[in-house]
């Protein structure tokens, strides 16, 4: 199957989104679309996909044109979409969401479970997916719920797929098994169509690659003739750096001590502590307990034993709320999931819980905590219409952008990052690790919580390594290498 798209335009108010994009996919190739937070990626797969109508130019497929009014029609036509948010139902099963909108009937016109069940163990055996259809998708982790809606988009027998940031809060681990799937299917001549701030992703696993910038595209060609540095210039307009980010630390007093925290299997013995103005990056493999760790500490989470101290002090944290009142704040890892709300506007989600701040006796200065987020979504160059739009009209990475702000507005002694990237391009990432370098700068004491090892040497002081719900080793300095991570990751020790 060939896909030609033809000088597509579409606006978003006066916000020209596409100027004239003309873009081909065709089967047995991973191509790669590319470009900054904002410039149009989503939007050119939803017209595809048929979730939205572009305002001039054309499909085609296979030479003759087609128009879409709706998603159904452009998975008739053989396109499956994995979109940029999760689309499944918590409260069905596996296999039945496998089948959704296509339901499989027995003749009396009933829902036919078992056939259901048994194709969704057959697909998930052919994919090497070791999961119970039976279980509910609720009691799912976030990467699963990713494989899952890959899994469903497979079972369209599409010829062409679009994965939307697919592996954004996806493992290392887990992600290979995304490449797995994505190799088999290019081998049987599906064509992909591969949307990722993973710029490493994109060199390992496409053939051809796509940049859209100010609503142009601005560049293609065959990934072996470029280098990953080249695909970031391209989408950014200019050298993004690599290079560690050295600083003058002033560090302060002790902000928070841990001892011999514990949570049955999850984490064990867990013992370390960080000053002010320090910024600790704490990475590991999948299973390495790091994420529920930093949940427990923030109050979200139970422990069954260990001990806190903040400046010096003994606290019991019960509460996320008594966490925040205590200066300690949570960027938590699934954006997705965890960190936006959906019916609500910019606003509303950018002032969740930082609204006590502003108020006084229950009555909020809204001006005044409208001036702060204001302020606060400059530096980070946020791209957005007016405050009062609804979240869900931003770009992933702007989205990231809002929940990054929230946070950055509780003023926090001890701010913890999860995952503080997922989904925002090269030229944002810098923009993210200069305001972390800053706010050490102001003092506050940054945990980075990161799967790249490379993320975690560019901006942090030092590095707990953690497998397996402990503390395997600690880096710093020259230690603090891709080499001696992934060892120490993988259950080695520090020679
Ligand atoms: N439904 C909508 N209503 C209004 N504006 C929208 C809507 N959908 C997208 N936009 C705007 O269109 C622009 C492009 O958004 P799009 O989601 O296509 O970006 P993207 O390239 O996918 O970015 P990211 O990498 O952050 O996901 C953004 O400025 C966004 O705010
Ligand atoms: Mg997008």
């Amino acid at each position: 199957m060939i896909i030609e798209m033809k000088n597509i335009r579409k606006s978003f108010g006066s916000n020209d989104v596409l100027k004239d994009v003309s873009f081909m996919i065709k089967g047995g190739e991973i191509c790669a679309l590319l470009g900054e937070n904002g410039a149009g990626k989503s939007t050119l797969m939803n017209i595809l996909g048929g979730v939205q109508p572009t305002d001039s130019g054309s499909i085609n497929i296979d030479g003759k044109q087609v128009v879409f009014h709706a998603p159904s029609q452009s998975q008739e036509a053989g396109i499956a979409f994995i979109h940029q948010e999760l689309n499944l139902i918590n409260d069905l099963p596996i296999y039945e969401n496998m089948f959704l909108g296509r339901e499989l009937k027995t003749k009396r016109g009933s829902l036919d479970l078992e056939r259901m069940h048994q194709e969704t163990i057959k697909m998930f055996k052919q994919m090497d997916v070791d999961l119970n259809p039976k279980t509910m998708v609720r009691d799912l982790d976030s990467s699963y719920k990713q494989i899952v809606e890959i899994c469903r988009a497979m079972m369209t027998n599409a010829s062409i797929i679009i994965m939307d940031e697919p592996t954004t809060s996806l493992t290392d681990q887990e992600t290979e098994r995304v490449f797995k799937m994505m190799k088999t299917l290019k081998d049987h001549n599906v064509g992909i169509i591969f949307i990722s701030h993973k710029l490493n992703e994109v060199m390992q696993f496409c053939t051809r690659y796509v940049v859209l910038r100010d609503g142009n595209l601005v560049a293609q060609g065959n990934v072996s003739e470029v280098t990953s540095k080249d695909l970031a210039r391209f989408m950014v307009g200019y050298d993004v750096r690599t290079d560690p980010l050295l600083r003058e630390k002033k560090l302060g007093k002790e902000i928070l001590r841990v001892e011999g925290f514990t949570y049955y299997h999850v984490f064990r013995d867990i013992s370390f502590s960080i000053k002010s103005g320090e910024i600790v990056g704490v990475t590991g493999l999948l299973g390495d307990g790091r994420s529920e760790l930093f949940q427990s500490i923030f109050g979200a989470e139970k422990v069954s034993s260990g001990k806190i101290f903040l400046n010096g002090k003994v606290v019991s944290i019960k509460s996320t709320t008594q966490a925040i009142n205590e200066g300690i704040a949570y960027l938590p890892r699934n954006r997705k999931e965890n960190a936006i709300i959906k019916d609500m506007n910019i606003m509303e989600n950018a002032s969740i819980v930082t609204w006590p701040k502003f108020s006084k006796k229950g009555i909020i200065n809204k001006q005044k905590h409208e001036e702060t987020f204001r302020e606060q979504s400059k530096v980070l160059k946020l791209k957005m219409g007016k405050l009062t739009d609804s979240i869900t009209s931003l770009s992933g990475g702007n989205q990231q952008k809002v929940v990054l702000a929230k946070w950055l507005a509780t003023s926090p002694k001890l701010l913890i990052l999860d995952n503080p990237t997922q989904g925002v391009d090269v030229g944002a990432k810098e923009d993210i690790y200069d305001i972390i370098l800053k706010l050490a700068d102001e003092n506050i004491a940054v945990v980075v919580l990161s799967s790249e090892a490379q993320e975690i040497i560019r901006v942090c002081d030092r590095a707990l390594v953690m497998y397996h719900g402990v503390i395997q080793g600690e880096v710093a300095l020259e230690a603090m290498n891709e080499h001696t991570i992934m060892s120490l990751a993988t259950g080695g020790q520090l020679s």
